[in-house]
């Protein structure tokens, strides 16, 4: 062994995270859920049961908003689940839509359904008694949740491009494949939920493993020039490679991600690096050999140095490609060219190749709820009772209504209208800002974000106005904790919660996502981020290149010095200017 090697082990030896004995005594995920089911004496999962619901796409929680006056009361937390489903490429039909939409409205506590920044939709509050029939709900329109949570492949993204829709079909049957090929093999999923007779006698996981995957996994497929997915913030990314409007293969990048840990520098944001090109038919064989790589090779002892970006800044990122290539048998070809040129969803009509109308609908945070003004999850409902085509979701937790004839147009947009669900008052700024939901349910909360951001927003409008930039826009995100579930580490302008009112203001990513912003003030006050913008904004309107973002612009005059390896960079101090 060289010493570079020796330097660098390929496991790490130690103490296990006690998720690893729990995943171990899971017996396949299956612990002790049925049986808990039964338990109404209270309304959480006991012991591993609380994690291991993960594993099937459940998150307890309670409201934290009450928290404290429950506690004085001495009752428990009011404890309810959020729950999310497992769709591909975020590609829903009208049908399913209409059923889920019920659901949320009939057994949550929020009455809401929320697309998420991961393509997918989530609801929250379900309590206990009704958590088996939401599974069921799912299963009888042919989804699950399978898999959406924990140490899996979580679901899959892909590019919403539904104007060269031949292209984007074969990118998301990719998707769809690569998400089944790498779905846990256990029947626990069936037996606990779907009542379903134990179908083999002995698991295996031949991918997967008997402990699954040492933290969570997360997969992209992406047309340029659209990052609309955020590729950098994925553990395995597939790059569509197209000649002629054909799918010819993908370049494959790995190891991104964006959780980070207040305090603790070994933990970084950092981007997936290139690892080259490969023709389609080699994709599962990648995917999988990727997969079993972090399996076999991640660190299963802390958590927190558990991601595949960790375990390629610990072997080389030559070490695990050779590894890859070993285990696929694949080499891979040298990257093909690929730009990407823009991040967001173009909010609006667009019309595609095939003649079809595609209307992207701005949804505030994603939030789909009933409004006293605007109720935009019934007008939702009532498009999908007319429409003939699909819904998509998108990674900025956007909703199309993809595949409309030039027949339906109107009628389409006169619900979408009726129902607040199209404006001319939503600002390119508006629609370049996104938030992770935060308060009220989310258990690792340190400040607000969902609930926040639209005032902020509000504020940041005022302030582009004021300074005659009111038609451009900003990256803008804010993530109620370091785990960074809103991407603020690919933003422009990222804001990173630490207490009540008190963020981390990181400034300088680019606008197409390929350059993790920097920490410029700490633990400061949406107050003070307002001033420092004020200042910044008004640099950027006097002195800007034509049509130079604001992040680029900051890096160009030096504001910020821009992060280049974050494994080595991240941390350095910004000076003050
Ligand atoms: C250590 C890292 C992380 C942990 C422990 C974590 C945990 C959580 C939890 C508990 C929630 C549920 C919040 C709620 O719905 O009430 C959540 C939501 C979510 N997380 Fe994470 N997360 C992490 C990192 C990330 C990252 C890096 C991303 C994406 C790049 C991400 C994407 C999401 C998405 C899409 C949601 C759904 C809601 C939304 O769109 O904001 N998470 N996460
Ligand atoms: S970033 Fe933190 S606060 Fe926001 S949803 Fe993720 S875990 Fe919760």
């Amino acid at each position: 062994m060289s010493n570079e090697q020796q330097q660098k082990p390929l496991i790490v030896e130690g103490k296990l995270a006690d998720s690893e004995r729990m995943k171990q005594d899971s017996n396949y995920l299956r612990g002790t859920i049925k049986e808990d089911l039964k338990n109404g004496l209270t309304g959480g999962f006991n012991g591993d049961n609380f994690l291991l619901i993960r594993f099937h796409g459940m998150y307890q929680q309670d409201d934290r908003d009450i928290r404290a006056e429950r506690a004085e009361q001495k009752l428990e937390p009011r404890h309810a689940m959020m729950l999310r489903c497992r769709l591909p490429g975020g590609i829903i039909t009208p049908k399913q839509w209409l059923d889920i939409d019920k659901f949320a409205t009939e057994h949550t506590l929020y009455g809401s359904v929320r697309i998420t920044n991961r393509q997918t939709f989530q609801f929250h509050g379900i309590l206990k008694g009704d958590v088996k029939p939401a599974h069921q709900m799912l299963s009888h329109v042919g989804l699950d949740a399978l898999a959406t949570a924990n140490d899996v492949n979580r679901n899959v993204l892909c590019t919403s491009n539904p104007v060269q829709s031949e292209l984007h079909q074969q990118a998301y049957e990719w998707a769809k494949k690569i998400s089944e090929h790498l779905l846990p093999r256990t029947s626990a999923y069936a037996e606990i939920w779907l009542d379903k007779e134990k179908i083999v006698t002995t698991d295996e996981e031949p991918i997967l493993g008997q402990t699954y995957l040492p933290r969570k996994f997360k997969t992209s497929v992406v047309i340029p020039p659209l990052n609309d997915v955020d590729l950098h913030a994925n553990d395995m990314n597939f790059i569509a490679i197209a000649e002629n409007d054909e799918l010819i293969g993908f370049n494959v990048l790995v190891g991104g991600g964006l959780a980070m840990t207040h305090g603790d520098t070994a933990t970084f944001p950092r981007l997936a690096s290139e690892f080259g090109f490969i023709p389609l038919d080699k994709t599962l064989a990648i995917a999988e050999a990727i997969v079993t790589t972090q399996r076999d090779w991640g660190n299963r002892t802390d958590r927190k140095n558990a991601k595949t970006k960790y375990t390629l800044e610990r072997v080389g990122v030559d070490t695990f490609k050779a590894e890859v290539e070993r285990r696929s048998g694949v080499d891979f070809e040298p990257i093909r060219p690929y730009q990407f040129t823009e991040r967001g969803d173009k909010i609006g009509w667009l019309k595609g190749v095939d003649n079809r109308w595609h209307l992207t609908l701005f949804i505030e945070n994603g939030r789909l709820i009933d409004l006293a003004d605007k109720p935009l999850k019934t007008g939702v409902a009532e498009i999908a009772r007319i429409h003939q085509g699909d819904f998509r979701l998108t990674a900025n937790q956007n909703l199309i209504v993809a595949g409309v004839p030039e027949s339906e147009k109107e009628a389409i947009e006169a619900i979408a209208k009726a129902h607040g669900l199209m404006s001319d008052a939503i600002t390119p700024q508006r629609e370049n800002s996104m938030a992770c939901v935060s308060f009220p349910t989310c258990p690792l909360a340190m400040a607000e974000a969902e609930r926040f951001l639209p005032e902020f927003v509000s504020h940041v409008e005022n302030i582009m106005a004021s300074h005659q930039v009111a038609d451009e826009h900003i990256v803008l995100r804010v993530t109620g904790c370091p785990n960074g579930c809103g991407r603020a580490m690919l933003a422009e302008v990222g804001l990173v919660g630490k207490a009540l009112d008190r963020y981390n203001l990181h400034l300088g990513g680019n606008r197409i996502g390929t350059r993790i912003p920097r920490m410029y003030r700490e633990n400061i006050s949406s107050a003070e981020i307002l001033a420092i913008l004020d200042e910044l904004i008004g640099n950027w309107s006097k002195n800007r290149l034509t049509q130079e973002g604001f992040g680029d612009f900051l890096v160009r005059t030096d504001v910020v010095k821009p992060v280049v390896n974050s494994a080595v960079d991240f941390y350095e101090v910004q000076e003050a200017v």
